[in-house]
This record gives structure tokens, sequence and C-alpha cells, in this order.
């Protein structure tokens, strides 16, 4: 077996996660620096293993568990989540350790049956239950659409470990085990970048459980998350950005998102970023020919504002703008105003069809949508620039 080392957290915990280098899609989401799947071993006098990891990296995990104890002396196995990158290796763990328990939520182990034919039954556990490891204590919270409604957090009083589930994760593949050996300026981009394309959906709920935390006696010093670094360090810099994007705190920055076919839309795209540029806003002019739909998501996280520019291909919204809006729809961005644009041949369908999705989004629309005929003229060009300043004026008044 290949000699994998586990890495130490605190006195009596252990990572003994894998480390998938190679994944670059994570439902629909660019994950170009791979990930991490944490699992933790916990060496109380009942030996417990949190969460497992996805099915092909279950050698990984046990090779790692081995390189701190037999993995038949595991007592106990606890799932926070049901999703596959942390259960998928959960029946071949448990046919090689055959523990006594697997705790899981109430949902949880629903989920797990729902899941997988296991080969034993799963215990539920309850929200504020505690379960005794003989000298040490796990305590569970349950966490629900955050972001499954399986989810759970667990806790290790007097380490005061926080195991975290997806929440304060990162898709992040590094031989680093601590965010605090890795450029923070990376860990805060991948972590943003996690947040807007993982969690954006459930950011009150996240909030939510973050002020919970302090009521239920949970002060983490150490938050190991089940994708990317451990937190043992800044944990206030950490807890800031969550703070951020749990608000969907905007500021002066605004997208112009859009496609092209013979670069009419392009050209009022263009006109429209000059627009905004010129009345004080940052934008970041994003083609879908250079730019992932995760990429455009996690730029929005910050940006108050959202315009889109589509041609019309055969009566229809373009192909690339209807994925990527159907992305972010999904997602759930709020306090974004926002308008739609674009060049057409015959009919000119698309400006309408992207409309349909701003309003879908409850987004404040600031125009009723500018087309042009084949190619922008300079009257046209005005118009766009006049948009893109309209636009900036509005999110000034918005944000300050
Ligand atoms: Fe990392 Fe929701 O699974």
């Amino acid at each position: 077996m290949h000699p994998y080392r586990a890495t130490q957290i605190s006195e009596h915990v252990w990572w003994v996660g894998a480390v998938d280098w190679n994944m670059r899609d994570f439902h629909g989401y660019s994950t170009n620096r791979g990930t991490t799947y944490n699992a933790y071993l916990v060496m109380g006098e009942k030996i417990t293993l949190i969460d497992t990891v996805k099915a092909p990296f279950c050698g990984e995990l046990l090779g790692r568990v081995a390189s701190v104890v037999d993995p038949a002396e595991i007592s106990y196995i606890v799932s926070n989540h049901a999703e596959m990158d942390h259960s998928g290796s959960l029946a071949t763990v448990i046919d090689a350790v055959k523990p006594e328990k697997v705790f899981a939520s109430q949902l949880g182990a629903k989920a797990l049956v729902d899941h997988f034919r296991l080969p034993m039954p799963i215990t539920p556990v309850k929200d504020g239950e505690t379960l005794d490891l003989g000298n040490l204590k796990l305590a569970f919270a349950e966490t629900r659409m955050v972001h499954w409604p399986d989810s759970m957090v667990s806790w290790l009083p007097g380490e005061d470990v926080l195991f975290s589930q997806d929440g304060f994760g990162m898709h992040l593949a590094t031989s680093e085990r601590f965010a605090d050996q890795i450029d923070m300026s990376v860990v805060e981009f991948e972590g943003a970048r996690y947040f807007a394309n993982i969690l954006l959906p459930f950011a009150p709920l996240v909030g939510k459980v973050i002020d919970r935390l302090p009521t239920l006696g949970i002060a983490p010093k150490i938050i190991a998350p089940d994708h990317g670094p451990i937190w043992r360090r800044d944990l206030g810099t950490l807890l800031g950005w969550y703070t951020a994007w749990t608000r969907q705190q905007k500021r002066r920055k605004a997208l112009v998102v859009y496609d092209t076919m013979w670069h009419s839309t392009s050209l009022m795209a263009h006109a429209v970023a000059d627009g905004l540029d010129a009345g004080g806003v940052s934008v970041k002019l994003m083609s879908l020919k250079a730019n992932h739909r995760s990429d455009i998501v996690h730029e929005l996280l910050d940006a108050g504002a959202l315009l889109v520019g589509s041609p019309t291909l055969n009566n229809n919204i373009y192909p690339s703008l209807a994925d990527t809006l159907t992305y972010i729809k999904g997602l759930k961005p709020q306090n974004l105003l926002g308008a739609a644009f674009g060049s057409y041949g015959w009919s000119g369908e698309a400006v309408e069809q992207v409309k349909d999705f701003l309003e879908a989004m409850n987004v404040e629309l600031v125009h009723e949508g500018l087309r042009q005929r084949f190619v922008p003229d300079a009257k046209c060009l005005g118009e766009c620039a006049a948009l893109g300043r309209t636009t900036a004026e509005k999110l000034i008044a918005r944000v300050g």
C-alpha cells in the first residue's frame, strides 16, 4: 500500500482525507485547482472517523488512517453530509472497519439509505445531541440546507475543533493542510469562488448558522471543513469574508456578460462597459467565449450590476447565454441592478428572453432592453454608453 501520511491537527484529531489533484468540474463549477475530500480521525477511547471520501479515493483514506491506527480499531463513523464526495466510500469503509455504529443526522440517515445498500443501520442523532467517546465528547448541530437537507456539523469541545462539512470549504488541492501555509490571496479567491458556486443560494441560512454557533457554546479555535485547507489561525479573517458573502455585500462593480456572432453584440458590450467606467464603476467585461459560467458567478459575488448581451439565434437567446443565465438563476444572487441588450438580424427575441431571466432573478431593471438590428451605428453605441452611465449612477446611489 502507498505510504500515505495523516496530519495531526489537534491533540486527538488527525486529517486522514484525500487530495484530488485532477478534479476540474463539480456539477458545472470549473474547479481549476482540484480539491480535497477531508476526513478526520478523532482518537478518543472510542476511535471515531468523521466523514469519508469520494469513492475512488477510499484506499487513500484507509492508508492515512492506517498511518495512525489499525482501521479495525475504529468504533464509530460520523457522516456529517450524505453527498457522495463525502459518503461515496462509506460502504467500503464499513466493510473494512466493521464499526460498532454509524451516525448521521435524522435526514442524513434516510439519505444514506437512499444512496447506498449499506451493510448496517445508520443511527440518527438529533440537533444538540452528544456522543460519548470515553475521554472525549462529540456534539452535533443540524445545519439544514447548508447546503443539503441532511447537513450537520460536529463539534469537539476541549480541543475546540468544528468539523464544518462543506461550510468554510473550498476546492483547492494542496500538499499543505493549513490555510496559514498557503498564499492568503489564493485562499480568499478559492473560498469566494466556492461560496459563490455552491453556497450562494443558501447565503442567509449560512449567516444564521454562523450566528447560532455561539448560542450552542461553539467557539472554534480550529475549523476543519470537508474541502480545502484547515483553519487554525486567522479565523477572524475567514469569518469576516463569510459575513460579507452571506450578506451579499455589493460594491461599485458591474459585470457586462455577453456572447456575440458577428461582433455586433460585442461592440454594444464594449460601449456599455465604457459608460459604466465613465460613470465611476469598476467593470468586468466578460465574453462567454473567454469566461466559464463559474467565473461569472464568482465575479458576481460582490458586483452590484449585471448587464447581459445576447444575439438572437434562430428566434432564441444565444445558447451560451441560456447556459450561464440558467446557472446564475439557480444560485439566486441578490441585490442586483441590470439590463439586457443585443444585436439581431430578423426578429430579435433574445433581449426579451434575457429580460425574462433577469426578472426571474429579481434583478432591478434599469432599462427596458436595448436592441440593434445588425451592426450598431454611432447612435446605438451612444445609447449603450448611456445605459452604462445610468446603471453606474443607480449603483453608486445604492452602494455609495
Ligand atoms: Fe462537498 Fe455537498 O459536498
